[in-house]
């Protein structure tokens, strides 16, 4: 068993019978209760407004296990102690009813530390806190952490910002995006800053250009009530794709430290050049799945799924030429893609190299030469490759073949790549926010994502149908196709 890695806590869940509690909050902490990372006296509350039992609501927790886990993690015995931590409460978290039995089961505590996760739409955040101050349950070890999106635009995100900011202090609250907790994610600092091999390189002059997709098959799962009011470019391109677009983008922080790394990646969001007036027309792609098939089971459209009003116009799909404007990337595009019912689950970033100055090659093997890839597989089969020119070997002169360095995680490390909440969840609880994401950086995606929405609204851009189990609308296609470039689909690629 390992030693616990951090101090005794309770951990709150506002939201405590959402799909996001079930499907990674619990799940991610019972990973870390099996490993031993967590202090014997340590509890979970969750909360939420169902009249439910700390029994009944132990078997929920029991049932999502065995749903979302691999059998071979269900340890019986640390089942039944990551359950015995577990305690529900009742509890109206906007209104007034429920608190007193909040209150009185964490008097009970002797763990100092106490988080309060919001896993609840933002509009409740704001009120949340106000009544968790009101009722005295924050402390000076206490934590707030809080689910994105952080808000629907600029104005809602300020309005939040402000009332959590009245409750917490900044270096309290802690602003979820899971993609930050993604081992290879993590990886890219590990890639680019403990390594001298790319740094010299990372920039436009030897750089092309930068394509980070986010690629799911999944459709809405139940979320049509979240769905249609957010759509892609808020569900992921505000948060996940820009913050993976900071770390592939940013400057060497001068430590690892949470302050150095998000200035950093502050930087980089106020060096994105706005998307405003007619250039969402160019420059923007918004799609909607219509019917198709995923891996061979006819799947519905966007359109005909449960919740979802039938002349709908939220997208599914997006994907759009960001470029930033500093002295490194000097406008350099940085291509984003995101969508639903896509043709495969891949999460990956692509870094394009330019072809060598000149090649000194001649014939049809000095034509053959590609520019080398660096590709990040974030998920799944997490790993690296770097695509090369090779000599195939043998005599009768030089050919060449386009050949990777690849490095599996599975391969090299030989453990199950730990979920990003679990990384997340602990970093709470250690008061390091070196992975979440700080207000001036959430203001700053919103200010940058703005125009693009209002754009969309003044230009009235429907979204573009595309059949589901597809790369998304044609048009997307032809977006970075104008620019002499396309999008790294290969199969090749995903393997
Ligand atoms: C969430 C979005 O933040 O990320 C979901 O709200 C999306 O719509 C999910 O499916 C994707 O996360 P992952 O870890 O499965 O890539």
């Amino acid at each position: 068993m390992r030693k616990p890695t951090v101090p005794g806590f309770d951990y709150v869940v506002v939201g405590g019978t959402g799909d996001l509690t079930f499907r990674k909050l619990l799940p991610s902490l019972y990973y870390c209760h099996l490993n031993g990372l967590i202090d014997s006296e340590s509890r979970i509350v969750a909360s939420a407004r169902s009249a439910l039992s700390t029994e009944s609501y132990r078997v929920r927790v029991s049932e999502a296990l065995q749903r979302y886990l691999p059998e071979v993690d269900l340890d019986h015995a640390a089942v039944t102690s990551f359950l015995d931590r577990i305690a529900y409460v009742e509890l109206d978290a906007a209104g007034e009813t429920g608190w007193a039995g909040l209150v009185s089961l964490l008097a009970d505590s002797t763990n100092s530390i106490r988080v309060f996760y919001l896993a609840t739409s933002p509009d409740l955040f704001g009120p949340v806190c106000r009544n968790l101050h009101r009722v005295g349950l924050v402390t000076q070890d206490s934590r707030v952490v809080l689910e994105k999106p952080i808000g629907r635009d600029l104005e809602s995100a300020l309005a939040i910002n402000h009332d959590v900011g009245a409750v917490f202090d900044e270096r309290a609250i802690f602003r979820i995006d899971h993609y930050l907790g993604k081992e290879a994610v993590q990886n890219l600092l590990a890639l680019r800053f403990a390594n001298a091999l790319f740094e010299p390189l990372w920039n436009s002059r030897f750089i092309d250009h930068v394509q980070i997709t986010v690629a799911e098959t999944v459709g809405l799962e139940g979320r049509s009530g979240y769905y249609e009011r957010a759509g892609a470019l808020r569900d992921m391109v505000q948060n996940h794709l820009l913050q993976v677009l900071c770390l592939v983008a940013m400057d060497p922080p001068a430590r690892m430290s949470d302050e150095a790394v998000r200035d950093e990646k502050l930087k980089v969001l106020r060096a994105l050049a706005p998307i405003e007036g007619k250039d969402v027309l160019t420059r923007t792609i918004r799609g909607q799945y219509a019917a198709g098939a995923i891996g061979g089971v006819a799947v519905p459209g966007y359109l005909e799924e449960p919740g979802v009003d039938a002349e709908s116009r939220t997208e599914t799909f997006v994907s759009l030429k960001a470029e930033v404007h500093n002295w490194r990337w000097g406008g350099m595009p940085f291509y984003l893609r995101t969508g639903k019912r896509l043709a495969v689950k891949t999460s990956e970033i692509v870094i394009q190299f330019r072809p060598v100055p000149h090649s000194i090659f001649p014939g049809a093997a000095g034509r053959d030469l590609q520019p080398n890839r660096l590709v990040v597989r974030v998920q799944p089969n997490e790993g690296i490759k770097l695509h090369m020119m090779t000599k195939e070997p043998g005599p009768g002169g030089m050919r060449f073949r386009e050949t990777p360095l690849n490095l599996s995680y599975s391969d090299v490390f030989k453990q199950r790549t730990p979920d990003a909440y679990e990384r997340l969840l602990l970093d709470v609880v250690r008061g390091n926010p070196t992975l979440f994401m700080r207000r001036d950086e959430v203001e700053a995606a919103w200010q940058w994502i703005e125009p693009i929405l209002d754009g969309w609204a003044r230009h009235d851009m429907v979204p573009r149908p595309y059949a589901a189990g597809t790369w998304g609308p044609s048009a997307s296609v032809a977006m970075i196709e104008r620019d002499l470039r396309s999008w790294h689909d290969d199969a090749e690629m995903h393997r």
